[in-house]
């Protein structure tokens, strides 16, 4: 079969090419999108990073293509209604980095309330060894508000039981054998964002996600929380949460993931050609380098997935979903829709 790997590093395609002895493969280290067609459009077979955007146009390049395996858990990156109307189907790797997310989150929200980056930074920046205006917050006997309470939202649980944390959790489809278990209490999203010291979110970007933080709730926020976004940067209107973090309402964020970062990684190409014509968008993209900006926000390129385990779990996951599709066990491939 004809199979494009796309945003490879080389090592991952030394890795794959002895999996695929018989197959005829594409390597690329860019991305996928309307952007980036490259000239062998034949494939049957696409495996991409969330950096890419199978959206129907650049779908529509690619008219024998029946498999798209993509190397993440979350898959808002492609347009799955066309990929129905067209037999393709899509897997993702559902579990590879559980632990992985939730000890980063913990970094950022360890270093949004010590202070860390501030700190170092100082010293880095100034060779300066005094901890003036660097006081900090401890999390013991703090509440923090878990916002999905999967397979990440599980683990960071577990640390913050380590962390003497009180713990509550909103989610549509609540596990109260779980909540026994990691000593969490369910609470409707509305409660949970009242009594949280801090805020994170783990759940998927969907129809009913997005904009689950908004202008008509994020003021009942509690005042003085923290809110720190490790899953999709569409949960939050960044709008609202820049004008929370201004009035002093949010004492600070830690972000992962920002609204529409797609178009932010190439935005100076984009904006100057003029292909980016929502307006939304660019409104977001504007509104994200206001977050940039300010000194109570810390910024991650969506770096939580990226340690050297979790790495090789995606490719072992993304080699096997290709196999089982070539070898028809359709049963055995992390689809994501049925
Ligand atoms: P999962 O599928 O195991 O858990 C998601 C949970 O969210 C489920 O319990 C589900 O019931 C819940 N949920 C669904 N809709 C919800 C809503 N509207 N409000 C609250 N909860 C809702 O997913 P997992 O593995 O825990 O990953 C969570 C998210 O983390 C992914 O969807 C992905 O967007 C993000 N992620 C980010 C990474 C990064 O590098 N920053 C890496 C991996 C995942």
């Amino acid at each position: 079969m004809k199979i494009g790997f796309f945003n490879l590093e080389g090592w991952e395609q030394e890795f794959i090419k002895s999996s695929f002895p018989d197959d005829e493969l594409f390597f690329s280290t860019k991305n996928l999108d309307k952007d980036n067609i490259p000239e062998q459009r034949d494939f049957d077979i696409v495996s991409v990073f969330v950096d890419s955007l199978l959206d129907k146009e650049t779908l529509s390049h690619f008219p024998n293509l029946k498999f798209i395996a993509t190397r993440s858990t979350g898959f808002d990156h492609i347009d799955l209604d066309y990929c129905k109307e067209n037999n393709i189907l899509v897997a993702n790797v559902p579990a590879y980095g559980d632990n992985t997310v939730a000890e980063f989150t913990f970094g950022l929200i360890l270093s949004l309330l010590r202070k860390v980056y501030y700190s170092i930074d100082r010293i880095k920046e100034t060779g300066n060894f005094d901890f003036s205006q660097l006081r900090g917050e401890d999390l013991k006997g703090k509440t923090i508000g878990i916002v999905g309470t999967g397979r990440i939202g599980r683990e960071v649980a577990k640390i913050a039981n380590g962390f003497s944390m009180q713990i509550l959790a909103y989610d549509p489809y609540p596990n109260e054998e779980f909540a026994r278990e990691l000593n969490f209490t369910y609470l409707p999203f509305n409660e949970l964002i009242e009594k949280s010291d801090i805020i994170t979110f783990h759940c998927p970007l969907t129809e009913s996600s997005k904009h689950i933080l908004n202008k008509d709730n994020i003021f009942n926020v509690k005042k003085g929380a923290y809110i720190i976004n490790t899953a999709r940067g569409g949960l939050i209107e960044t709008e609202t949460l820049v004008s929370a973090l201004q009035k002093g309402h949010l004492k600070g964020c830690a972000l992962d993931v920002l609204e529409d970062e797609h178009e932010l990684k190439n935005e100076t190409p984009l904006l100057v050609d003029g292909k980016i014509k929502d307006v939304e968008k660019i409104k977001n993209m504007l509104y994200d380098h206001i977050l940039m900006e300010l000194p109570n926000v810390l910024i991650t390129p969506h770096n939580a997935f990226n340690s050297k385990e979790a790495l090789q779990r995606i490719l072992d996951t993304t080699i096997e979903n290709v196999k089982n599709f070539k070898e028809e066990r359709t049963n055995n491939i992390n689809l994501v829709q049925k």
